[in-house]
């Protein structure tokens, strides 16, 4: 049997490979798929109704001034007590309150930040004080 000239087809066929698999790796990190953030934890396990402290989409954008505003009314106020929208109670503290919950911070937490290359990384300098909780790795 003849193969037709493979010392030329195999490294063509090489080179279309590359060519058309090209935009995938070479875009490897800005045009990756939006991560899914794991709500795989105990505490969301035990939950019988699965949300937040605010309706789901609005956690996805509004979370950084929430806890800001969270903050303001602890650090200033001295208030700790956050009354939902849908009249549910919340302790506002990033480590005691979200943390009980989201207690899985690199593949929750983490993976959405890295995925929007926050500037530092996967760490908000909020760690740098408050304590991350304890995962086993
Ligand atoms: C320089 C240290 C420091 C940094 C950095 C810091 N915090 Fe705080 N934060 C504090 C202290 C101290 C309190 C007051 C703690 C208290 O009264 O319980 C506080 C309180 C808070 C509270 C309310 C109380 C609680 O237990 O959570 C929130 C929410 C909060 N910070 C969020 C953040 C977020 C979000 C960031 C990052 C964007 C951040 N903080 C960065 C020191 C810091
Ligand atoms: C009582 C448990 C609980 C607490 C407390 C809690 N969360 Fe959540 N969080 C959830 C659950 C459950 C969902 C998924 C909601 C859904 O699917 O509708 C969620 C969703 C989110 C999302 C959206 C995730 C996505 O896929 O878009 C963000 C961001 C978030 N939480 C951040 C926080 C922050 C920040 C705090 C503290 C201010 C907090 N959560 C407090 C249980 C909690
Ligand atoms: C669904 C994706 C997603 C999840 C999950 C998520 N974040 Fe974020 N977070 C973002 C994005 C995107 C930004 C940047 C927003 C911007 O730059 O305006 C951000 C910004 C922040 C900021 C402001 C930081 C800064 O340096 O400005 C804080 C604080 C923060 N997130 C805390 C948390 C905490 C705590 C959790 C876990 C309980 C969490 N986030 C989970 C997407 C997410």
């Amino acid at each position: 049997m003849k193969i037709y000239n493979a010392k030329l087809i195999i490294p063509g066929l090489l080179i279309f490979v590359v060519m058309v698999t090209f935009p995938i790796w070479y875009n490897k990190g800005s045009a990756a798929p939006p991560p899914e953030p794991s709500l795989n934890t105990p505490a969301i396990q035990r939950m019988a109704e699965k949300q937040c402290v605010l309706p789901k989409d609005q956690m996805r954008t509004d979370h950084m001034q929430l806890l800001n505003e969270w903050r303001t009314e602890v650090v200033r106020n001295g208030n700790r007590l956050y009354v939902a929208w849908d009249g549910k109670e919340y302790n506002m503290s990033l480590q005691n309150e979200c943390m009980r919950c989201h207690s899985n911070k690199s593949e929750f937490c983490d993976t959405c930040h890295v995925y929007a290359g926050l500037k530092s990384g996967s760490q908000p300098y909020c760690w740098t004080c408050h304590i991350a909780p304890k995962e086993n790795k």
